[in-house]
């Protein structure tokens, strides 16, 4: 089976410093809620947001949309040998149960993390939820799976050929991969000194959601699942 961690995700709620701003105050109103539960998201809040620390890593819930939506859909995730998980930049650690049915639409993906977020679990009152968001950070996650090999995939990291990556995967029998789901940037130190390997599959940056698809298409064929 694979883990997968979509990390220093650039998902959260509205920072407190940001909630008298003028604009935030304005889309609270619209929206019907307070500023500490919406989430944060640079195509509406950039102007208020755009002095924060690591601006480049925060405020871009469509790339843990896309990146879900790619690993939830795939083969390998239908036949039950993926766990996806999702560490956030503000250090909330997300479990997902494999046969969620995510919304396809962006607006109603953020209605369901702002939820999330503010409740803890999805459904609410589930025994079994769907969706468990709770404080921690990615090593808490780490010890709790408790993997063989963690694997961050970066630019940075030694080059590997897709195929080679996916019977390297299959070699190890429990591996966990970290991909960053932010828009630019490199990833903490502490993130970095989790891992076991570094692994690049092409000399440039690619986006979060491509590196999903080709990290778990390269299992899927090594496997033989596809
Ligand atoms: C958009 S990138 C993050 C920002 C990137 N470091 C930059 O400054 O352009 C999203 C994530 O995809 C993964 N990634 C991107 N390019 C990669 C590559 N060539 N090889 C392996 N992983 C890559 C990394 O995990 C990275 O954190």
């Amino acid at each position: 089976m694979l883990h997968l961690v979509l990390a220093e995700a650039a998902l959260e709620t509205i920072p407190m410093s940001l909630w008298k701003h003028p604009l935030i105050r304005k889309y609270a109103k619209k929206r019907g809620k307070g500023p500490g539960a919406l989430l944060l998201d640079l195509s509406f809040h950039y102007s208020a947001a755009k002095k924060l620390k690591d601006i480049e890593k925060r405020g871009r819930p469509d790339i843990v949309h896309l990146a879900l939506l790619e690993a939830l859909g795939s083969p390998l995730n239908k036949v039950g040998l993926l766990k996806v998980y999702v560490h956030t930049y503000a250090n909330y650690l997300i479990y997902i149960r494999p046969d969620v049915r995510l919304p396809r639409n962006y607006l109603r993906f953020v209605g369901l993390m702002e939820q999330l977020l503010e409740v803890g679990k999805v459904p609410p009152d589930s025994d079994n939820p769907l969706l468990i968001a709770k404080k921690g950070d990615l090593s808490d996650l780490i010890g709790e799976i408790a993997p063989t090999k963690v694997i961050l995939m970066t630019e940075e990291g030694e080059k590997m050929k897709l195929m080679e990556l996916g019977k390297l995967l299959l070699s190890m029998p429990k591996p966990l991969v970290i991909i960053g789901a932010f828009q630019r940037g490199d990833f903490k130190k502490e993130t970095k000194a989790l891992s076991d390997l570094k692994i690049s599959i092409f000399d440039e940056s690619l986006d979060a959601w491509t590196v999903v698809s080709r990290v778990i298409t390269a299992y899927e064929i090594a496997k033989g699942i596809v």
